[in-house]
C-alpha cells in the first residue's frame, strides 16, 4: 500500500521546547493507518525567504507560532491559504480579530457574561496630518471620570489589542484612573469593570476540539502560574467554560488559542480569549505539557489525514440565529453553541479518528516524556530560560512536575 507523506510545517518564534517535541512525537507516531490508507507526518520548520506568490507550499499544514508580530510570514500564510490548500491552525483572515474588542464583541452578542467594557478614544493625537482637523471637528468631548463612576471601581484600564499584560493597570479611583489614562498614550484602551473577589481564574487552552482546563494563578511568577488541580471547577462549571472557550474557536476560525475566564459562584466571566497562538512553553506549561504535545500532533494528523478545507472566513449566520433566539435561555444556547463547535470541528468524527488510527498514540507520548531524551530537553529549556543560578532549582521543579504527570498517566495505561 503506498504511504501519503503529509509534511507539516513550524512557524517558529525563539522556542525549542514545544518544537522538539512535536518532532520526536510526530517522528515516534511512523506510518499510521486510517480507512484503508497508511498515512505518515513529516515535519519540517518554515525558514523565512523571499517568495514568489506563484511558488507553491509544499506543506499540508503549518502550525504558527510567529505571525502575530512577524508580517512577512503571516502574510506567507495568507497566500498559501488563499492559492494552496494548506491547513492552518488558526485562519490568519481573522488575525484582526485577534484583538481583544472584536472579540469581546462577539462574545457579548452570543450572550455570554463579558464584564461591562467601555471603549475610550486615544489619549494623545494620533500621528496623522489629519487629526487635528477631525478632532476639532468631530471628537466629542467626555468626562472619563463621570463613566468610570457610573460603571463603578474597580475598574480595569487595557488596550483594546492587548497582549501579555502589556499595559494592564487597575483602577481603584479617580487618581489611578486619570494616571492609567495619562499613561496610555497612543494606545486604544478599554475600561473594563473589575470582576472581584472572584473564585478562581480558569484559563482554557484549546487545540482542534480538545480543551484543557487549567487552574490559573495570574498573580504567581511566569512557572508557578497553572496549578495541577483536577476538580476546581464544579462538572457544569467546567462544561459551560469548555463550551466557551470552543465557542470563540469555532466563530472566529481558530484552533490554537487560549481562553481565560474568571469564575464568581456558578458565573463565568470571559476577560481574554483572543490568544491565538498561545505560549505552549514546558516552562509554563509543565504538567499540561505532554497534553498540548499529544493534542497538537493529534489534530495534525487528523487534519492533514482526513484532508480537512481550512474554514477562513466568520461565517456569523448560525451563530447569530441562536443568540438572537428569544426562545432560547442562556443554557440553551449554551448547548447550541457547543453543537455548532463539534459541527465545526468535526468533534464525534475527530474522535473515532484517534481511536482507529492512533490508538498507541498516548503510550508512546508517556514512553518518550519518560526517556532522557526527554530529560535533555528540559534541562536545555531550563538553561536557556533562567539565569544560572536558578538551573538546579528549576530543574527540580519542572522535573517534579512532569514526574506527577508520568505517574498519572502509568495509572491511566495501567
Ligand atoms: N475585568 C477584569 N477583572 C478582573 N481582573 C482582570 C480584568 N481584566 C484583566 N484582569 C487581570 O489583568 C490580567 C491581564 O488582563 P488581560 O485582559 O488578560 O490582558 P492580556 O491580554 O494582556 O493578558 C488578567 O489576567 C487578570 O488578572
Ligand atoms: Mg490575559
Amino acid at each position: 500500500m503506498t504511504v501519503r507523506n503529509h509534511l507539516v510545517g513550524l512557524l517558529l518564534g525563539a522556542e525549542e521546547d514545544w518544537p522538539t517535541a512535536f518532532e520526536a512525537i510526530a517522528a515516534g507516531l511512523g506510518v499510521f493507518d486510517y480507512q484503508g490508507r497508511s498515512h505518515l507526518l513529516q515535519t519540517e520548520r518554515v525558514r523565512i525567504s523571499p517568495f514568489n506568490l506563484r511558488d507553491r507550499a509544499r506543506h499540508d499544514v503549518v502550525i504558527d507560532r510567529l505571525a502575530y508580530w512577524y508580517y512577512h510570514p503571516r502574510e506567507w500564510l495568507k497566500k498559501v491559504a488563499l492559492m494552496d490548500d494548506v491547513y492552518l491552525m488558526n485562519s490568519p483572515f481573522t488575525f484582526q480579530s485577534m484583538e481583544k474588542h472584536a472579540a469581546y464583541c462577539a462574545l457579548i452578542r452570543l450572550g455570554m457574561k463579558v464584564p461591562d467594557t467601555v471603549l475610550v478614544p486615544y489619549k494623545n493625537p494620533l500621528d496623522n496630518v489629519r487629526w487635528a482637523y477631525t478632532a476639532r471637528n468631530y471628537n466629542d468631548p467626555f468626562d472619563l471620570a463621570e463613566i468610570a463612576a457610573e460603571m463603578g471601581y474597580p475598574l480595569f484600564m487595557k488596550p483594546f489589542d492587548g497582549g501579555g499584560w502589556r499595559g494592564v493597570s487597575r483602577v481603584d479611583d479617580v487618581a489611578d484612573l486619570l494616571s492609567a489614562y495619562d499613561q496610555s498614550g497612543e494606545m486604544l484602551m478599554h475600561l473594563q469593570k473589575s470582576v472581584e473577589p472572584y473564585d478562581v481564574f480558569a484559563r482554557a487552552l484549546t487545540i482542534g476540539p480538545e480543551s484543557m482546563v487549567m487552574h490559573f494563578r495570574p498573580d504567581e511568577p511566569m512557572h508557578n502560574r497553572y496549578a495541577v488541580d483536577h476538580d476546581f471547577l464544579s462538572p457544569s462549571v467546567g462544561a459551560e467554560v469548555t463550551t466557551i472557550a470552543q465557542t470563540v474557536n469555532a466563530f472566529f476560525r481558530w484552533e490554537f488559542n487560549s481562553c481565560e475566564m474568571l469564575i464568581q459562584g456558578d458565573t463565568v466571566l470571559p476577560i481574554d480569549y483572543a490568544n491565538a497562538c498561545p505560549d505552549v512553553a514546558l516552562t509554563s506549561l509543565h504538567y499540561y505539557f505532554p497534553w498540548a504535545m499529544t493534542a497538537l500532533v493529534r489534530w495534525s494528523a487528523f487534519c492533514a489525514a482526513t484532508d480537512r478545507r481550512a474554514r477562513l472566513h466568520v461565517d456569523t449566520d448560525p451563530w447569530f440565529a441562536v443568540a438572537d433566539d428569544p426562545e432560547l435561555d442562556y443554557a440553551a444556547k449554551l448547548r447550541a453553541y457547543q453543537r455548532l463547535a463539534d459541527e465545526h470541528f468535526d468533534t464525534v468524527r475527530y474522535r473515532e479518528f484517534c481511536a482507529a488510527a492512533l490508538p498507541h498514540l498516548e503510550e508512546q507520548v508517556l514512553a518518550w516524556v519518560d526517556s532522557p531524551a526527554f530529560d535533555r530537553m528540559l534541562v536545555q529549556t531550563v538553561v536557556a530560560t533562567y539565569p544560572e543560578a536558578e538551573h538546579e532549582r528549576f530543574v527540580a521543579h519542572f522535573r517534579g512536575l512532569v514526574g506527577l504527570w508520568v505517574s498519572d498517566a502509568h495509572g491511566r495505561h495501567g
